[in-house]
């Protein structure tokens, strides 16, 4: 089982750090094989809808850090997917990765195209999570979705989608026994194929 955890928080040892290094090392208890990548660390342009990808299968306009992330998403059977709720939605950072995934999708030629997806090539499975500050149910926003939906277009099966809320210091949901506790659980759950 290879798991591979990633990270849309532009702020080094935030809240979102601290959750999926809990998911991550509750994988990895359970006998998988981990990595766990940052998007910050990583320049992503954002998709131009070129096309060109329809052709080469990968994205052949822009050679950057996301050519050393395609070869982690192509072998990980499960992905952990986590962002800061930014504006109601995920990070730019998250965004960016998530378009940048459009090679994967294999399309028709008639209107509106049909699409299926070369990552159902093998059985993928998914756990989202989105932080945030607001504890307003009112307030809570569209990051689970905007990063599960695209998921299960891909093929993944989304088990988990985890929201925390009521968290905006750096690092402060490391006190919240209850959501290390879960996000260590789900990790396990993963790292384990269950
Ligand atoms: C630009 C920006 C926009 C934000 N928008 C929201 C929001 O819409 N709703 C919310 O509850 N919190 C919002 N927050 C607060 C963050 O989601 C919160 O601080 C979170 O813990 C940050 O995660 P991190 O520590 O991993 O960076 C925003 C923070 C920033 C910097």
């Amino acid at each position: 089982m290879k798991v591979l955890g990633i990270g849309g928080s532009p702020r080094v040892n935030g809240n979102t750090d601290v959750i999926l290094a809990a998911i991550i090392s509750g994988a990895e208890e359970a006998g998988a094989e981990t990595d766990l990548v940052h998007l910050r660390d990583y320049c992503i342009t954002p998709c131009i809808g070129c096309e060109q990808c329809r052709k080469d299968l990968t994205c052949s306009r822009f050679l950057d850090g996301m050519h050393l992330l395609y070869p982690m998403v192509d072998e990980a059977d499960a992905l952990v997917l986590g962002s800061p709720t930014y504006n109601y939605n995920v990070t730019a950072e998250m965004k960016a990765f998530i378009d940048r995934l459009y090679p994967y999708y294999i399309f028709s030629d008639d209107r509106p195209r049909k699409y299926s997806s070369r990552l159902s090539d093998k059985s993928r499975i998914a756990t989202v999570f989105a932080v945030c500050e607001q504890t307003d149910p009112s307030e809570k926003g569209f990051a689970l979705e905007a990063m599960s939906r695209p998921l299960a277009a891909l093929g993944y099966e989304v088990r988990d989608k985890f929201p925390v809320k009521g968290y905006f210091d750096r690092g402060s949901v490391r006190g919240d026994e209850s959501v290390m506790k879960k996000a260590y659980e789900m990790g396990y759950r993963m790292g384990s194929g269950r």
